[in-house]
């Protein structure tokens, strides 16, 4: 029988790139996406073992009524792939009043987590998160005034939420006691970033054109995140030169990860942020 995969995020970039990956390693992939019209051709360009699910990562009702599809559909889910994200967005609010890439890029993915959690524990199924290099950047955590717009800055907020992302993973290792495998991966830099609407500088946009790989290099530590027998999100899978070039290894996590208070004041604010816990 074939293994189960949710992948958000599917109909374009990395998460694209994963999911025809999974397709080929025989995984049945249901792709999860907030526009029809995308996840249609995603699915057609997939083929049959590819199922478009409408899901929008910053609005509560759309990630309970994809949840439920899936456990009304599908009994046990092998891998669900945290995918989908913001970068470097202006100022938004969600209908919710929540800033929108904290919206999607972690209480969505931290939603959506917990929803499918029971049918995650039928299969022992993995859980694998996205983060980023700009996770590093992030100095410390900010849980005051996060739905403002005084001060924002959209660079500030996209390394936040990755330092969000990774202690999230790591806190839910912890929380379910192993119950179910949880993996960290990042993809580096890749070329996806170039077919981003997103406003950044001239600067920014042509240092990242110099360095940024192909998007296989950014795809294969997320598939050794999926694919490993042994996994831990104490560490995550990443290119292994300068977390950017090469084959996947496993590195460290931004330092403030490894803190067990933060980890538990941002995991306490969330939970009543959201009215959901373990
Ligand atoms: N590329 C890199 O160099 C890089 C580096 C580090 C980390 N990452 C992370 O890797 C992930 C994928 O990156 P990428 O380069 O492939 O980005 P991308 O090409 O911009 O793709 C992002 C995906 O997320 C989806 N998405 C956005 N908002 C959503 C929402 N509210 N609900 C559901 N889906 C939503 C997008 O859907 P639409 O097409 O409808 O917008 C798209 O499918 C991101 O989370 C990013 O933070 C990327």
């Amino acid at each position: 029988m074939k293994k189960l995969a949710i992948v958000t995020g599917a109909n374009k970039g990395l998460g694209l790139s994963v999911a025809q990956r999974l397709v080929h390693d025989n995984y049945k992939v249901i792709l999860a996406c907030r526009d029809k019209t995308k996840g249609q051709q995603a699915e057609k360009f997939l083929g049959e073992n590819a199922t478009f699910i409408e899901l929008d990562l910053s609005d509560s009702i759309s990630i309970d009524n994809f949840s439920n599809e899936i456990s009304q559909s599908y009994s046990g889910v092998n891998v669900l792939y945290n995918n989908a994200g913001l970068i470097y967005q202006d100022f938004n609010l969600t209908e919710e009043g929540f800033e929108s890439m904290i919206a999607v890029n972690y209480f969505g993915t931290y939603r959506l987590t917990l929803k499918l959690l029971d049918n995650l524990l039928e299969n022992e199924g993995r859980i694998v998160q996205v983060s980023s290099l700009s996770m590093y950047l992030a100095r410390k955590i900010q849980l005051e005034n996060l739905h403002r717009k005084e001060n924002f800055s959209s660079s500030t907020r996209y390394n936040l939420t990755n330092l969000y992302r990774s202690m999230f993973a790591y806190e839910l290792e912890k929380r379910t006691s192993n119950k179910v495998s949880v993996a960290i991966a990042h993809p580096g830099i890749t070329k996806s970033r170039q077919s981003r609407p997103y406003k950044v500088t001239n600067i920014r946009k042509s240092a990242f054109t110099y360095i940024s790989t192909n998007i296989n290099t950014g795809t294969e530590p997320i598939l050794k995140a999926i694919n490993s027998k042994h996994t831990s999100a104490k560490k995550t899978y990443a290119p292994s030169v300068f977390g950017i070039y090469g084959k996947p290894a496993t590195k460290k996590l931004n330092k403030l990860v490894y803190k067990d208070d933060l980890r538990e004041k941002l995991w306490s604010y969330t939970a009543e942020e959201l009215g959901l816990d373990l």
